[in-house]
């Protein structure tokens, strides 16, 4: 299956545009379509809930895009944030050198080098650093001093408010601090539709332990967010670890795994999972000059907690998720999305069968019954068949007919989106057997 058809059904449905379209684009960023916006909700959400709701000791906030600039010279990412950048001096092309160059790009012979665009040999330049931040200016005068920039990362916003937050809610450590948000980073090599964009959301949470647990800590981490993804309905086999070498760690990690999904373009990361030990903590605490240490009561201590990190990009979760999702069904020649109906943009459509002998009137109600509990569409457009292959292709998981024998015994069919099977049931039953095969649902 092929990312072309993946894009195109995003555009088609309304998931997912290409940002200024009618202006040829712009690059590396997308706009969000009714279907998409749902979609990204609804993973959102159950990412909150996970976090906040089911743990007790997991807090949300809400930080700031702009922030202080000493914050990413503390962070290390005015110093560090950088990739190595190679241009053609033939065709202009630009590359980032460790794509390029299988290893050390400082040490490469760039000469022997071929461009892979225009094929020539020896145009390409030194590799040089080109920091991923966005800079922007607070006021009218843009001048060095009041440089500020879009966060890369919404950890540091909770980084610095974490002991305004821990004594807002009197919390003991372990606890957490959870964050949605976006994030901006001008990525050299921007490609594969939503997977690598220049403005993206994150899911970040921080976990704040004490020194010494947080090995323990990491192992319970990984294994409660590889389980995340099968709430989301995606498929196990397409789901592995990769743990970081010594090259590949992060200035400030200690330990750090990726969980990789199998896209139709391979094995990309979505999610890390990163040991920050107490680097971020402490430079803040010397870039400030404020204590970050924590003060622990029943042992009467002070320290800085070790930081254990769980990020994960909510457009990539959600290219995971419609690329898990997209089925052709060449028996019945119709695409399907097999979306979970935990998160399906749309429940159920409802579709009188003939627009007259009374089923519309029965179909406006069974949408003011199923519309406080689920997301309900109606629609009484051409023929059945195509209403339903229409919403398989949005992904959503039930169609309930209305016929003559509804008028007759307050009845109809409920039709299941990937088997095409049909119950007959209660109108009063209804929202109990959604319920029901949405809980069961595999
Ligand atoms: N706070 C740690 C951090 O930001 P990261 O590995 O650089 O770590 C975490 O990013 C996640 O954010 C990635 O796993 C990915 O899902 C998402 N992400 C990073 N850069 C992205 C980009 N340019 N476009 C879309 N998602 C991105």
């Amino acid at each position: 299956m092929s990312m072309e058809k993946i894009v195109s059904l995003c555009k088609r449905r309304g998931f997912v545009f290409q940002s200024s379209e009618i202006y040829g684009g712009f690059r590396a960023v997308y706009d969000y379509g009714p279907l998409g916006i749902a979609l990204k909700n609804n993973i959102s959400q159950l990412w909150w809930r996970a976090m906040t709701q089911l743990h007790e000791n997991i807090v949300g906030l809400d930080s700031g895009i702009l922030m202080h600039p000493k914050i990413w010279e503390a962070s290390g990412h005015v110093g560090a944030f950088n990739d190595p950048l190679v241009d053609c001096k033939q065709c202009k092309a630009r590359y980032r050198a460790d794509e390029l160059f299988d290893g050390n790009p400082e040490d490469g012979k760039w000469d022997e080098i071929q461009c892979p665009k225009c094929g020539t040999t020896g145009n390409l330049t030194e590799p040089r650093q080109f920091n991923l931040m966005f800079k922007t200016h607070i006021g009218p005068v843009e001048e060095e001093a009041n440089t500020a920039y879009l966060r890369p990362e919404t950890a540091q916003g909770i980084y610095v408010n974490y002991l305004l937050t821990q004594n807002a809610m009197r919390l003991k450590v372990p606890f957490g601090i959870a964050q949605i948000g976006k994030a901006f980073r001008n990525e050299i090599v921007a490609r594969n539709f939503i997977f690598r964009t220049r403005e993206f959301e994150q899911m970040e949470m921080q976990y704040f332990v004490k020194p010494g647990t947080d090995d323990q800590s990491m192992a319970d981490w990984k294994a409660e967010r590889l389980d995340f993804y099968n709430q989301l309905g995606v498929d196990a086999k397409k789901l592995r670890f990769h743990e970081h070498g010594e090259g590949e760690l992060a200035h400030y990690a200690k330990e750090a795994w990726d969980i990789e999904f199998e896209f139709p373009f391979g094995w990309s990361e979505i999610e890390g999972i990163h040991n920050r030990t107490d680097f971020d903590l402490r430079r803040h605490q010397e870039f400030s000059g404020k204590k970050m240490e924590i003060f622990d009561q029943p042992n009467n201590e002070r320290f800085l907690p070790y930081i254990i990190e769980t990020s994960a990009g909510l457009n990539r979760m959600m290219l995971a998720v419609l690329s898990d999702a997209y089925w052709e069904d060449d028996e019945n020649n119709r695409v399907v999305m097999k979306l979970h109906p935990r998160i399906s943009p749309v429940t159920a459509v409802v579709c009188p069968l003939l627009k007259k002998d009374g089923l519309p009137e029965i179909g406006r109600n069974v949408m003011d019954i199923l519309k406080p509990h689920f997301k309900v569409i109606y629609d009484q457009q051409g023929s059945i068949g195509k209403r339903y292959y229409r919403q398989d292709e949005a992904g959503t998981p039930y169609g309930i007919t209305i016929d003559h024998q509804s008028v007759e015994d307050q009845t109809v069919t409920l039709r299941h989106r990937d088997s095409q099977q049909q119950d007959r049931i209660a109108i009063d039953q209804l929202v109990k057997a959604i319920h029901d095969s949405m809980e069961n649902y595999s």
